[in-house]
């Protein structure tokens, strides 16, 4: 089975918005597909309605009940904070053999998807970040970012410390900012002149997730990358 792993340049630049185009484009293919939004902080089980957790089950085309939320976010915590912070807030902590191999248990078809938190180097607990988490799922990761002032230095900053682990980036995705001091295109461009290898797209901003553009395609997740 695949599965991809989309982190990022920070909070709020895409990760979602991305992961519901793969699951909708996925599902349109009839292609089985799978996502996990594993931690997931700033949640409020009284109002989940526009949370991660309720827009990937949404995308799925399943129910935002309790036992469909136990299986894509185990981990929720109330606090907007980063994981460790928010779970010891709680007197919890995420363990982080158990999130991997959540997150690695195989249902042997299709595509995983999981969507991680904030940017690649946020705490998961005291001694891992997301990035130690991609390197032991040995997922391929895709990284995606904005085109808001700054987004330069973060996306590389980040491209290098993926890198160093001999984390396979598949795309850089720039979701286009809603505040941007230049086209998205070039900021795609400059970004592109530093990544070497690594592909950079650009996802324009939408009204619409219908009038997207071919995500899988521009990820190069064609259809031979699966199992069906
Ligand atoms: N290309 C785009 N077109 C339209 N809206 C966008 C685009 N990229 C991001 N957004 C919007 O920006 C907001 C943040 O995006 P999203 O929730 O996907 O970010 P995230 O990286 O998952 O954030 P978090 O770190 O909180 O999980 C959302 O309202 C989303 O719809
Ligand atoms: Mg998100």
């Amino acid at each position: 089975m695949s599965s991809i792993f989309i982190t990022a340049s920070g909070t709020e630049v895409g990760k979602t918005l991305l992961a519901c185009l793969i699951i909708t484009q996925l599902r349109r293919r009839g292609i089985p597909v799978r996502a996990l939004k594993p931690v997931v902080t700033g949640f409020d089980s009284s109002d989940a309605m526009g949370s991660d957790p309720a827009l990937l089950l949404d995308a799925l085309g399943l129910p935002l009940d309790k036992a469909h939320l136990d299986r894509l976010s185990p981990w929720r915590f109330r606090a907007p904070l980063s994981p460790d912070m928010a779970a010891a807030r709680e007197q919890r902590a995420i363990p982080f053999t158990e999130l991997v191999s959540f997150c690695g248990a195989s249902t042997g078809l299709g595509m995983t998807v999981i969507e991680g938190i904030g940017g690649v180097m946020v705490p998961i607990d005291a001694e891992h970040t997301v990035r130690d988490w991609i390197a032991a799922l040995g997922s391929a990761a895709v990284l995606v970012t904005g085109s808001y002032l700054g987004a330069i230095s973060h996306t590389l900053t980040a491209l290098t410390a993926l890198k160093s682990m001999q984390i396979a980036v598949r795309a850089i995705v720039v979701s286009e900012s809603a505040d941007q001091p230049a086209p998205a295109s070039e900021t795609a461009r400059t970004i592109q002149r530093f990544a070497d290898c690594t592909p950079v797209c650009v996802l324009p901003r939408l009204t619409d997730i219908e009038n997207a553009p071919d995500i899988l395609g521009m990820l190069g997740l064609g259809d031979e990358s699966f199992s069906t």
